[in-house]
């Protein structure tokens, strides 16, 4: 069981990409690459994104585009060693708490095959909207779902703190 407390925080391009780019390829076949993180993050805000660290090391992440009124989950990975406790969930509801708060649409793709990862969508009110086959480089399908804060959500509804006071 890990001891070690997990923080959270908004993610900081300049000193956590680095790591972020190594856990994109511990966790994924085709992870994204530096320049394309890098190409998204001059291009759109990445307000949302958020970084978990135990020990101060980055094990967690979710990296997020904002276009218009809808926020686009780009990727989102928890180290191998700290899966399961619960990490995944929370970047989710940090960035659920910000959708509530500014009325936005979040949006994602995801592989057809990748069952633990679609488990926690639907478990924190993401719906399906559509497929594509042959999206992915391995040829699997794309899901994509998103989740509408609408009247039913409350702030206090997500089970999470303000990220911004414990930075
Ligand atoms: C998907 C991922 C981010 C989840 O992170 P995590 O910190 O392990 O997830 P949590 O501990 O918060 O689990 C939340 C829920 O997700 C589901 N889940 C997570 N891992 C699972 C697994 N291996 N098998 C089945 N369900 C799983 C469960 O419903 C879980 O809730 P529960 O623990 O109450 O049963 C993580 O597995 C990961 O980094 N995977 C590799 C990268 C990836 O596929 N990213 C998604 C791209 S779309």
């Amino acid at each position: 069981m890990c001891e070690q407390p997990i923080k959270f925080r908004p993610l900081n391009y300049q000193k956590d990409v680095k790591r972020i780019v190594q856990l994109e390829r511990e966790l994924f076949n085709d992870p994204f690459l530096r320049g394309q993180l890098y190409f998204y993050y001059k291009k759109y805000s990445t307000k949302g994104s958020f970084v978990a660290t135990i020990d101060s090391i980055v094990n967690g992440y979710i990296f997020c585009i904002r276009e218009g009124d809808s926020i686009h989950i780009y990727t989102i990975g928890v180290a191998n060693e700290f899966q399961r406790r619960g990490i995944g969930r929370k970047l989710i509801r940090l960035l659920k708490r910000m959708a509530i708060e500014e009325g936005l649409l979040v949006v994602l793709e995801v592989s057809a095959n990748n069952l633990p990862a679609i488990k926690l969508y639907l478990s924190e009110e993401f719906v399906t909207t559509g497929s594509e086959e042959g999206y992915y480089p391995d040829g699997s399908t794309a899901l994509y779902m998103s989740y509408s804060p609408d009247s039913t959500n409350h702030i206090d509804n997500i089970d999470t703190d303000n990220p911004h006071e414990q930075y």
